[in-house]
């Protein structure tokens, strides 16, 4: 399998106001300032925040995601965006099927489709969200949950170059649990099975798959360098521009003190 990039994606979540900017300016002179870590990294703010923050990073390395997108393009649908804004206010990427959405929102791995495909007809990378909840883990249900949620979620349309797979257990999403590298590589390399089966041997062997879920500075190297895990979807990690980086120079080489 040739090399693949990995990328760090924070996901602010419903955190951050004007003035949570300052974190965005941060992270740009650390990375300018201290070793460049070799891996793409994107941040995912609230949609109020975007086109402020596309100014912030205008010029750097650091590009820009949405967390969320509604899957028709535009019309009478009260407080939805759609993809078509998103890129409009200057994200190249959007998460989709977030447990959160998919547990607050009612989401099915069906919406979850169509909002991909909505992040495709825009012109934006689609971040497509799968995780087991704790019940499932504890049953001993996870690869089959995967599977289902790969099947319904990720389109056919869907190729290495516009798509990013992020495995998520609900369980360890904010918690401080994270599964053992040996039992994430095991899914990662079971998620990579399932995206061939979908997509063709091409396609998966070249698609990012994200491990989430309670990474931190202090657990990123024992995580992100598991076979299988092409990098991170950051959380609560994110929020600080000095953890976010802590993260982040994992990848720097020598590494960042
Ligand atoms: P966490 O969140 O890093 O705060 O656990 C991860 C996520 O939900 O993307």
């Amino acid at each position: 399998m040739t090399a693949i990039r990995p990328l760090v994606a924070g996901n602010w979540k419903m955190n951050g106001l004007g003035s949570t900017l300052g974190e965005l300016a941060d992270l740009r002179a650390r990375m300018k300032a201290a070793p460049v870590p070799d891996a793409d990294v994107m941040v995912c703010p609230p949609a109020t925040l975007l086109t402020r923050a596309a100014e912030v990073l205008d010029g750097s390395d650091i590009a820009l995601g949405a967390q969320d997108c509604h899957p028709l393009v535009s019309g009478a649908h009260t407080g939805g965006i759609s993809a078509e804004m998103l890129a409009d206010a200057g994200a190249t990427a959007v998460i989709v099927g977030h447990s959160e959405r998919r547990i607050d929102h009612g989401e099915t791995d069906a919406l979850v489709n169509a909002k991909a495909l909505a992040a495709y007809r825009a012109g934006l990378t689609a971040i497509i969200c799968v995780g087991e909840t704790e019940a499932q883990h504890q049953d001993g249900k996870t690869l089959d949950v995967l599977r289902g949620q790969l099947q319904g979620s990720v389109p056919e349309e869907a190729r290495a170059a516009d798509t990013v797979i992020a495995y998520e257990p609900v369980w360890a999403i904010g918690s401080g649990l994270t599964p053992t590298p040996a039992d994430v590589a095991e899914v990662h390399g079971f998620i990579r099975s399932v995206v061939s089966q979908l997509l063709g041997e091409g396609e998966s062997s070249a698609m990012r798959i994200l491990y989430g879920g309670s990474v931190k500075p202090t657990n990123a190297s024992e995580l992100l360098f598991v076979p299988d895990v092409n990098g991170a979807l950051v959380g609560g990690a994110s929020l600080k521009a000095s953890d976010f980086y802590g993260i982040l120079s994992v990848y720097c080489d020598p590494p960042a003190t």
